[in-house]
């Protein structure tokens, strides 16, 4: 179906093109950007609160809007999951420990684009089991972003990232997904972070979409808890996340959430 709107596949995956991308970049760098800054806020001492009134400030400042405040009754600026919290943490009073970890997740909207990404924080000093599940965890999301390709299928992707995790005696999160995004922030296809490969949908160049693959050191089960929001590991075992917005290109793709002071990832330089 071509028109002024652009093409959609027949599964409903749109295709955008390069001006398109320009703006990804500009939303994705947004996003990126705010990331990089949170970084000194996560110390033990603080809250969760408190640093969710940092991003909602540095929002602000940046000029650009948060797409979660008011996302389906959602009323903060980011989600932070600590420890066994596997996503949609809600920022609250609770005071952070020395040696917790946590995953800081904030989508922004820039000129009408969307800008999702999230990444791994310590509080002081992590447990050797919890560096090593963060490794894990972001090793997993760039091995996934490695099979991003025309021509590869969405099933690839998640067995790349399945593959590489079970290998390492932890276990992927079946019941979260990543997701197509881009003027909206959630659209098809769901980006399973497991799966088989040569199976899902084939992928294009112009296709944009996160992936965010949620790790745990136990079982993959999840709740989510009474405030209808917060994820937690059934087994109560550390989880931990990392999430980038990426667009496919002719022979790749481009991360749109990259960080400008090369600091995606926590425990290394
Ligand atoms: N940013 C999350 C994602 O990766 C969605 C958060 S929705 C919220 O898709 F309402 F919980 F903020
Ligand atoms: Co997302
Ligand atoms: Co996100």
């Amino acid at each position: 179906m071509e028109d002024i709107q652009g093409r959609v596949t027949r599964q409903g995956i749109r295709i955008y093109d390069p001006a398109d991308f320009e703006g990804m970049r500009k939303a994705g760098r947004a996003a990126a950007e705010i990331l990089d800054t949170v970084a000194p806020h996560v110390v033990p001492g603080t809250t969760t609160a408190a640093i969710d009134a940092f991003i909602e400030d540095e929002i602000r400042r940046m000029g650009v809007t948060s797409a979660t405040i008011g996302y389906k009754g959602y009323q903060h600026a980011s989600c932070i999951s600590i420890n066994h919290v596997v996503c949609h943490g809600i920022p609250g009073p609770k005071v952070i420990k020395d040696g917790d970890i946590m995953n800081i997740d904030v989508t922004v909207i820039v000129d009408g684009w969307f800008g999702d990404s999230s990444r791994m924080y310590v509080a002081g000093t992590p447990s050797r089991k919890a560096e090593r599940l963060i490794e894990v965890t972001h090793d997993s999301l760039m091995i996934g972003i490695a099979a991003v390709k025309p021509g590869n299928t969405f099933g690839d992707i998640g067995h790349a990232i399945q593959t590489f995790v079970e290998a390492q005696r932890m276990s992927v999160v079946r019941d979260f997904c990543g997701h197509g995004l881009g003027r909206v922030f959630h659209a098809p296809p769901n980006v399973l972070h497991y799966g088989r490969p040569g199976t899902k949908e084939v992928l294009e160049e112009g296709m944009i979409f996160t992936i965010e693959p949620m790790v745990n050191l136990g079982r993959p089960e999840t709740k989510v808890l009474a405030d209808d929001w917060t994820a937690v590991t059934r087994d109560k075992s550390l989880s931990a996340q990392f999430e980038h917005s990426v667009g496919v290109t002719a022979d790749g793709c481009e991360i749109f959430t990259l960080s400008p002071a090369g600091r995606f990832h926590p425990t290394k330089a």
